[in-house]
């Protein structure tokens, strides 16, 4: 079905235009949801009147007279300088909730009517090293984006963009030769148990011995060159990397492996011919030796053009050369029409430059969009970068254990008599569940504040306290059993509804903007605005199971009431489960 604020605002737009025979009038009609109003509130008769000249009162009055909305709203009300308050029928509500209910895999939402190639690049971890707090909101950020994307029915391609290739695998490859020699004949017998003590060693021996600082520079070489000895210890690196975050990814219920990497090693025969072509096209020129696009638009505070660098003056090639080859990569070949990138705010200007470079080498068709969806940094309780006491970051596995023993504390409060194997089943469920719903409920674009006491608080707008209501809804189910209800033959085949309670409208209006609060967390890549749904929808439940009882209802009302639990429950276990990655438990 289509948000009924769709349909409102096209029916509003049509008649505003038709009344003040301005075609365009249409665009300034914009409609919010306020409860405070009415259930929507339209807005756009004052601009339009301002334009005409007339009085906005009186125009507000001539476009409801001219409107139709009976089979959906009251009485329109005229508010204020000319507001238009709306609110929506019990019956269309009613016919709204059985739509939903009858659709058991859609939650009553339409399919995007234009669905798309999108391309995902997200996470991306830099080999060598363990994934840190930084890589947390890239990798499920961009996981809850594409779930989300997929649920609209676009096709979404995952691009793990691993950093795989540079120099500093010179020195990692030296270091294993040296300090296990038997990696040459039998790679697989080298087993990095440490990936940060080992980029740490091979660091030190590089910056303190010249003749290994030469061997380093010479495996690079090697490595660019194809030496099948060299390629053998690299491949060797990437894949231990690889066991150590992908059990990251598993333990976030990230749907991330090893088929969607495509690291940057993938493009480094593609960078000498990219930056030919740029040259050739006239866009890279030399600038202190080195090769350079000046997109126009970017300058220093001095005012000085900024350089996109696409290969340094030694000749070796850099992450904005590989960033291109991507590009291209990805409309070429993947057939992208949409690629959105998942990194930190740092990387602003990086992205601005090489959308703006690929614009200008004409590597971007008209209808390919390119975003950057950036996000702010994790800080720690003293509101500087979350850190280890000893000033080093911390690892995301380290992390997530500890956010798990934390729920079993919680778990173990709520309820205690829960056998072992459940209690650790749920501890999992709720500790990965807080970090990844306290990240998805702040606004992307700001730092937070990494708490476990605030994410793991069963009051508030956390994990837990949404785990909490779901299972809340479900033992209504597992009580009704005991009271000789059966739920389910009251609820197939149910036609009818029986609105009447204000609690029990309040929380039916909400069950059906599920879709619209969808369609507006992903117009700015927004989870938190499904989170705050989710939220509220949690508190309205907990309104209507305070005001209406529900298994000791009447006849005429317990159908109905049922009905309005089982959507809540579906729709937090989808909202959840589906498009957040959040495990929803039966039993908390
Ligand atoms: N590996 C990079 C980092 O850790 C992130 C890569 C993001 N993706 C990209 N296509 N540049 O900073």
């Amino acid at each position: 079905m289509k948000p009924v604020i769709d349909v409102l605002e096209q029916r509003i737009s049509r008649v505003l235009s038709s009344v003040t025979e301005q075609p365009d009038a249409a665009a300034l009609v914009k409609t919010a949801t306020d409860p405070r109003f009415g259930d929507y509130q339209v807005n756009g008769v004052m601009a339009a009147a301002k334009r005409l000249k007339t009085n906005p009162r009186q125009l507000a009055e001539k476009v409801i007279e001219e409107l139709d909305l009976s089979d959906i709203c009251q009485t329109p009300e005229i508010a204020g300088p000319g507001f238009i308050n709306l609110r929506l029928k019990p019956e269309y509500l009613a016919e709204k909730l059985l739509e939903i209910n009858a659709d058991t895999t859609h939650v009553g939402i339409d399919k995007t009517g234009g669905p798309k190639r999108m391309v995902v690049d997200f996470s991306c971890p830099n080999i060598a090293k363990q994934m840190h707090v930084g890589h947390l909101r890239s990798t499920i950020l961009g996981d809850a984006l594409c779930r989300i994307l997929q649920f609209e029915g676009h096709t979404v391609i995952r691009q793990n963009h691993i950093g795989d290739w540079g120099t500093q695998f010179g020195m990692l490859i030296a270091y294993l030769k040296q300090t296990s020699p038997e990696i040459i004949e039998r790679p697989d017998s080298v087993h990095i148990a440490d990936l940060e003590q080992f980029y740490r060693n091979a660091k030190a021996r590089c910056d303190a011995d010249r003749d290994f600082a030469a061997l380093s520079r010479q495996e690079v070489v090697n490595l660019h060159e194809g030496n099948p000895e060299t390629l053998n210890i690299w491949r060797h690196i990437v894949d231990e990397s690889r066991e150590h975050y992908q059990p990251v990814y598993d333990t976030l219920e990230v749907n991330l492996n090893q088929d969607n990497e495509r690291g940057e090693s993938f493009y480094a025969d593609r960078l000498a011919g990219l930056v030919e072509e740029l040259k050739g096209k006239g866009l890279a020129v030399e600038s202190d030796g080195a090769m350079c696009v000046f997109p126009e638009g970017f300058v220093s505070k001095e005012g000085q053009p900024l350089p996109f660098i696409v290969q340094k003056s030694d000749g070796a090639f850099l992450y904005a050369t590989t960033d291109l080859a991507a590009l291209k990569f990805r409309i070429d070949e993947l057939k992208a029409d949409h690629i959105v990138y998942v990194t930190d705010a740092r990387q602003k200007l990086h992205f601005e430059m090489l959308f703006a470079t690929a614009r200008l080498a004409g590597w971007v068709p008209e209808h390919v969009a390119l975003a950057h969806v950036t996000f702010g940094t994790v800080l720690g309780e003293d509101n500087r970068p979350l850190k280890t006491r000893s000033g080093e970051n911390i690892k995301l596995r380290d992390l997530l254990n500890e956010a798990v023993q934390r729920a079993r504390t919680v778990v173990e409060e709520k309820n205690p008599q829960l056998d072992e194997d459940r209690k650790t089943d749920i501890a999992r469920a709720v500790g990965i569940g807080a970090v990844k719903y306290a990240d998805y409920c702040n606004n992307r674009t700001s730092d937070y504040v990494f708490s476990f006491d605030k994410m793991l608080a069963m009051d508030g707008n956390t994990a837990p306290y949404m785990q909490y209501a779901y299972a809340r809804v479900k033992s209504i189910e597992r009580k009704a059993a005991g009271k000789d209800v059966d739920i389910q033959s009251e609820l197939s085949g149910i036609a009818t509804l029986n609105l009447t309670e204000p609690a029990e409208l309040d929380l039916a209006r909400h069950l059906i903007r599920y879709g619209e609060v969808i369609a507006n967390a992903m117009a700015d890549y927004r989870p938190n605005y499904l989170t705050t749904f989710l939220y509220e929808l949690a508190q309205k439940f907990s309104g209507f199971y305070n005001a209406c009882p529900v298994l000791d209802a009447n006849a005429q009302s317990r159908p109905t009431r049922l009905l309005l639990c089982d959507l809540t429950a579906r729709t937090i276990a989808h909202g959840l489960g589906e498009l957040l990655g959040i495990r929803v438990v039966e039993q908390m």
